[in-house]
């Protein structure tokens, strides 16, 4: 049996892309139909409450558009990926907040882990308690909020003196702890995106964790789990954004990696 239903994938805008890509590598048969809920970014500096919302009508969207599956690409949203999957059941829904901290811990199996990501995925504290649930209970965990890696990331700014001397500000007090991290959690869409600048500053002893790749294993498993993979092709790859869907195809090739057709992106109403 073969599954051809889109994947669903939702992000506040365009960072969730670096998912996307993940996604595309690992799962070459599937189609994807990706959601920037490009009005109301950025999620990482809004309540829990407003993020959960707002998750719940993307993911309502994507299931009304026929996907099989929800990935919630936004570390932000991520947070409210039980409260996502009870509201969509039976329609599997998976977030990168607990692929991310498994994929942590195997870096790094006793820490010290350093958790970088948006303000309020730090302030609700859902990596450290994944970190924990997962077999890390006595794992040191630092947590350092990184609120410019994304105006960086989406201006392109991703390398050279600018991102290195934000990277420096941000990451200094990280690398001043004691002990120092063995594995830094890159615990945002857009960080992945800044690895180089980052890993510059943090130097070559700490492993830098993305969550996009360890995400799209997860989803792997899951397709073999439920059986709603998709082994006979062909993919496609359409778009949805709630704003400036020409803006989103001409930013978000910084994320995906490769151009997107302004033709294949839908401008879409969540309210
Ligand atoms: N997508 C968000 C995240 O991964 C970053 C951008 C935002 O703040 O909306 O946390």
């Amino acid at each position: 049996m073969s599954d051809p239903r889109p994947i669903g994938v939702f992000d506040s805008g365009m960072g969730g892309l670096t998912v996307m890509r993940a996604l595309m590598a690992r799962l070459p048969n599937e189609s994807f139909l990706y959601l920037g809920d490009t009005a109301r970014l950025p999620y990482g500096t809004k309540s829990a409450d407003t993020v959960r919302r707002y998750a719940l009508q993307a993911a309502q969207a994507l299931v009304a558009r026929g996907v099989k599956a929800v990935v919630i690409a936004c570390n932000t949203a991520s947070v409210s990926t039980t409260a996502v999957a009870q509201a969509l059941a039976p329609v599997p829904v998976l977030g990168v907040i607990e692929p991310g901290a498994k994929a942590a811990l195997a870096a790094a199996p006793d820490g010290p882990v350093a958790v970088i990501a948006t303000e309020t995925t730090v302030r609700g504290g859902a990596y450290r308690a994944a970190i924990r649930a997962a077999g890390g209970a006595t794992v040191p965990i630092v947590q350092q909020a990184c609120p410019l890696f994304v105006p960086l990331a989406e201006e392109g700014l991703v390398e050279g003196p600018i991102a290195e001397a934000i990277a420096m500000r941000y990451l200094a007090p990280v690398l001043a702890s004691m002990p120092r991290p063995k594995a830094m959690l890159l615990g945002c869409t857009h960080y992945p995106t800044l690895k180089g600048a980052i890993a510059k500053v943090a130097g070559p002893d700490i492993a830098l964790v993305d969550s996009a790749v360890t995400a799209a294993d997860a989803v792997a498993a899951l397709l073999v789990e439920t059986g709603l993979g998709n082994t006979s092709g062909p993919a496609s790859h359409r778009f949805l954004a709630t704003d400036a869907p020409d803006r989103f195809a001409h930013a978000g090739e910084i994320f995906l990696g490769q151009p997107i057709d302004p033709g294949l992106v839908e401008l879409i109403d969540l309210q």
